[in-house]
């Protein structure tokens, strides 16, 4: 089942020409990766998907429906970490995950995720006292909390040690054996081999290519996702 189906999606800022036509397809269940350069439109493309932009053309649905016209139903099934996303530097782990919970007609059970993900030795602690690595954690429990069908997560991962990193990875691929689809936005190449199921690498916002890692790097005749990346965006690299 078709889980994201966006076509000719088109946006722009009032100088800015963010998405120019973008098209891809996420299906249930896989972990879908977004590359691509700085200025790209990959953030764009999640904030179209989550309701939070209106595109200029094109369409989007998203489980069916229409980010735009169903955003409180979407709300219910969509769990979002926002690349710019930020918490009350004064608020608790725990106060955060049963604020969230609150705002969705069927939660999951808030203390189970925040007992799952390791957060409850820190219920207690302030958000704006966590290291990156916590708030991650936390962000990835706040976008569980309502129980989602999709996850969009925009550069989680950036920021962290290599340490944090692997862990995260260990959560992101528990979400997808749960069953529920991740959409991963990434700068590291290396993340996007081991992690997704499939890779949309935009570009002036525009899908340059699309496929699992392992296509890709056939298609570029590269040795790794990374080098096939330089090839696909034709930027210079290593
Ligand atoms: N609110 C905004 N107002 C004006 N221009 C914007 C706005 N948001 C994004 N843009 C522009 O739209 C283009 C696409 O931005 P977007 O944030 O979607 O890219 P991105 O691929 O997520 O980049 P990054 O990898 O740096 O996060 C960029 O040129 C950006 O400067
Ligand atoms: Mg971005």
């Amino acid at each position: 089942m078709t889980v994201i189906e966006i076509d000719g999606l088109r946006k722009s800022y009032r100088h800015t020409r963010a998405l120019d036509g973008l098209s891809l397809t996420v299906e249930r269940g896989e972990i879908f990766g977004l590359a691509g350069p700085n200025g790209a439109g990959k953030t764009t493309v999640v904030e179209c998907v989550s309701g939070l932009r209106r595109p200029d053309g094109g369409s989007v649905r998203v489980l069916g429906l229409d980010p735009q016209s169903d955003r409180r139903a979407l709300l219910q099934r969509v769990g979002a970490q926002l690349q710019e996303a930020a918490l009350p530097d004064g608020i608790k782990v725990g106060e955060a995950l049963r604020l969230y919970s609150s705002l969705y007609d069927h939660p999951a059970d808030w203390r189970a995720i925040m007992d799952e993900w390791g957060l409850t030795d820190r219920k207690d602690a302030r958000f704006g006292g966590l290291s990156g690595g916590w708030k991650q954690r936390l962000f990835i429990a706040l976008a569980l909390v309502g129980d989602p069908e999709l996850v969009l997560l925009d550069e989680l991962t950036t920021g962290l040690d290599p340490d944090a990193r692997r862990t995260t990875w260990g959560l992101i691929r528990a979400m997808r054996d749960r069953g529920i689809t991740v959409v991963l936005v990434t700068h590291f190449m290396d993340e996007a081999e081991t992690l997704c199921d499939r890779i949309a690498v935009v570009d002036r916002g525009r899908v340059v290519a699309e496929g699992s890692p392992r296509e890709l790097i056939g298609r570029a005749r590269a040795a790794s996702l990374e080098d096939a990346y330089f090839t696909l965006t034709g930027r210079a690299g290593a």
